[in-house]
């Protein structure tokens, strides 16, 4: 459970400037936060310190690819007007917030980080014994905290990393949580919601507290949340009364599990830059058509009139994602029975991927002659999420006792 009510929730979630993205990232995670924008507050920002930190050695392509991921974003949907959109080393915060979680962070919980050992042991040819990337997901844990926010898009791999962040405010909170006057702050915003709810309050937070009873939590909860007059800093104040603890100053965030869209490469495996099997957004029609025509079959169907079987064909992969289910029972039959050639097969995959991508495509050339307004749009995001770290820094140093007011 996220700590904040749900019409606080905030998204955010980052990206590596990668350059330019191919159908795996549209499919995997930006049709994703174009849904997510009109939901919710979102946040999205090109991580660029954590470029660095696998990329220090040669850190020329990460500003070039900064500007080419966020021209993919904007082409696919994401709307400045609705998500912020930033680069994360020009919001310096995050790298404050990293220092002062640091200082409460045992080396353990970094350590055990699965990622950790992981990506050593798969990127050999860099040195990643380095402070920096053994650091990498608390600076991860900063990025998210620094905004409070509620629900993090994150890949099955990004788990872990949302979980530490999860520890880490708990910690936060612990330590830091225990303003002074606290049950007194706590008692007068208990009195802003009425007798009756207040009354209501109490009770279930005595019987939350004395018996355990997890539905009374959830009550009191619930009657917290449909408070209109009561402030975010009152309510976070609340929630740490009701459960016994201090002041939740910094929330615990959620995993939110991309819905697994996984987009196969030209070849059946993941689709990835390193695999070299992409198509990518802005790939020329030409230059998609020569993709899909060159991929693989079954290597069944040798000649023309050889059965086949679509299990075994990573075109079928593509029709299950592009194509009506009249077209994907046409290439069932047409190929298991021979009726059909593989030329014949994928041209309808060539056409809905064309489809899907030339809307994009247009919006991405105007974006590409027109950097001015691409910059602008992201000083303009810097702006704005600079000023929710600024908020958020400023109470985590009063919590720890560095605000020198
Ligand atoms: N580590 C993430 C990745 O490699 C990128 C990232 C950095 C991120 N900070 C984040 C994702 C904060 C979500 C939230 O994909
Ligand atoms: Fe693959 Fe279609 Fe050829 Fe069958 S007919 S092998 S599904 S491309």
């Amino acid at each position: 459970m996220s700590n904040l009510p749900t019409q606080h929730q905030r998204v955010l979630s980052g990206m590596r400037p990668t350059g330019r993205l191919h159908l795996g990232h549209y499919h995997g995670v930006l049709k994703n936060w174009v849904n997510l924008q009109h939901e919710y507050e979102c946040f999205f920002f090109a991580a660029d310190w954590h470029a660095l930190t696998t990329h220090y050695e040669d850190p020329s392509m990460i500003e070039s690819s900064t500007w080419e991921m966020v021209i993919d974003w904007l082409a696919a949907g994401i709307s400045p007007g609705a998500a912020k959109i930033f680069i994360q080393s020009k919001v310096p915060e995050h790298a404050e917030l990293h220092t002062l979680l640091s200082m409460i962070t045992p080396l353990g919980w970094l350590e055990r980080v699965p990622t950790y050992k992981d990506q050593q042991e798969k990127l050999k040819e860099m040195d990643l014994a380095t402070y920096g990337f053994l650091g990498y997901p608390l600076l991860q844990s900063a990025d998210i905290l620094i905004y409070k926010a509620g629900l993090v898009p994150v890949g099955e791999d990004q788990v872990a990393h949302v979980e530490l962040t999860r520890e880490v405010a708990r910690r936060f909170n612990h330590l830091y949580g225990r303003e002074i006057g606290f049950e007194q702050k706590a008692e007068q915003a208990v009195a802003k919601m009425g007798k009756k709810n207040a009354r209501m309050f109490m009770d279930c937070r005595k019987k939350f507290q004395e018996e355990g009873v997890q539905n009374a939590l959830d009550m009191a909860k619930a009657l917290l949340d449909s408070q209109q007059n009561i402030s975010i800093g009152d309510k976070e104040r609340l929630y740490g009364y009701l459960e016994g603890s201090g002041k939740i100053i910094l929330p615990e965030p959620k995993a939110m599990l991309t819905p697994a869209s996984k987009m196969p490469g030209l070849d059946g495996q993941k689709m990835s830059k390193s695999y070299g099997n992409t198509i990518a957004l802005r790939d020329s029609p030409d230059e998609v058509t020569r993709k899909i025509r060159t991929m693989p079959t079954d290597p069944a169907r040798v000649r023309r009139n050889d059965p086949g079987d679509p299990a075994k064909c990573p075109v079928w992969q593509f029709h299950r994602i592009y194509s009506s289910l009249e077209t994907q029972e046409w290439a069932q039959v047409g190929c298991r029975s021979a009726g059909i050639g593989c030329v014949d097969c994928k041209q309808p995959v060539i056409d809905a991927v064309l489809a899907e991508l030339k809307p994009i495509q247009l919006r991405a050339r105007e974006y590409e002659e027109d950097l001015s307004t691409v910059k602008a749009i992201v000083a303009n995001g810097n702006e704005a999420a600079r000023d929710e770290a600024r908020d958020t820094l400023e109470e985590v140093r009063k919590a720890m006792g560095i605000a020198y007011l």
